[in-house]
């Protein structure tokens, strides 16, 4: 793509320190992913909720858990050559024998090029894959769903969850999982 280097993409844990330029990426993406006309997901529905990732309160929990290094979790970002994130994402052991890998987010101009499979692939060894993976993802993003399929991950359908908007309407979130490494 051009004016976007991927070849200079790194991975890093994160620190507290990064967590408002996450928390941008997070609204700008979710406001570049779920508005969806078929659903009924306006972009205005999304923005208001997305808004809530910037919101001080948001950040102060995001930097408490980053800053709180625990063996159970363990958060990722992806930084361009100047340094600027440019994706994150995060992976945990679940208490309940299974592992989860959540909100993994790369910047719009930076998608189809790899970054994604970095942060995914740091994920993964950083679990070690002797648990299944779950992950959970709204039902229409089917850009994230055939990624995760590349990885392993095998559909299962739906789950008993969704996020009411301000509008009133719902996003449904579907379930993949990754058996574990044999
Ligand atoms: C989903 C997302 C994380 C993928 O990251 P990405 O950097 O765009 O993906 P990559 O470029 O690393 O792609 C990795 C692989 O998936 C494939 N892939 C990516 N998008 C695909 C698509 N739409 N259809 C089929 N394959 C796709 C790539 O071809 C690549 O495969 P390869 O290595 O065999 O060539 C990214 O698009 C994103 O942040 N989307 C918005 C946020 C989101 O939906 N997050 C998921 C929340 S559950």
């Amino acid at each position: 793509m051009v004016g976007v280097d991927v070849s200079a993409v790194r991975i890093t844990t994160a620190v507290p320190e990064d967590v408002p330029a996450i928390a941008l990426l997070l609204e700008e993406t979710w406001c570049a992913t779920y508005p969806n006309v078929a659903e009924g997901i306006t972009h205005q529905d999304v923005a208001v909720y997305a808004k809530k990732f910037t919101d001080p309160e948001h950040l102060a929990v995001l930097r408490a858990l980053i800053g709180d290094h625990r063996e159970s979790r363990q958060f990722f970002v992806a930084r361009n050559e100047r340094g600027q994130i440019v994706g994150y994402c995060r992976a945990m052991h679940a208490k309940s024998g299974h592992d989860r890998v959540r909100a993994i987010y790369v910047r719009r101009d930076y998608w189809q090029n790899g970054v994604g499979a970095q942060l995914m692939t740091a994920a993964l060894n950083w679990l070690g894959g002797e648990r299944e993976v779950w992950i959970d993802c709204v039902r229409y993003n089917q850009r994230a769903i055939a990624f995760y399929k590349k990885f392993g991950f095998v559909l299962q359908g739906p789950i008993d969850f969704s996020l009411k908007l301000a509008s009133g309407s719902e996003i449904h979130e579907v379930r993949l999982i990754k058996p574990p490494i044999q």
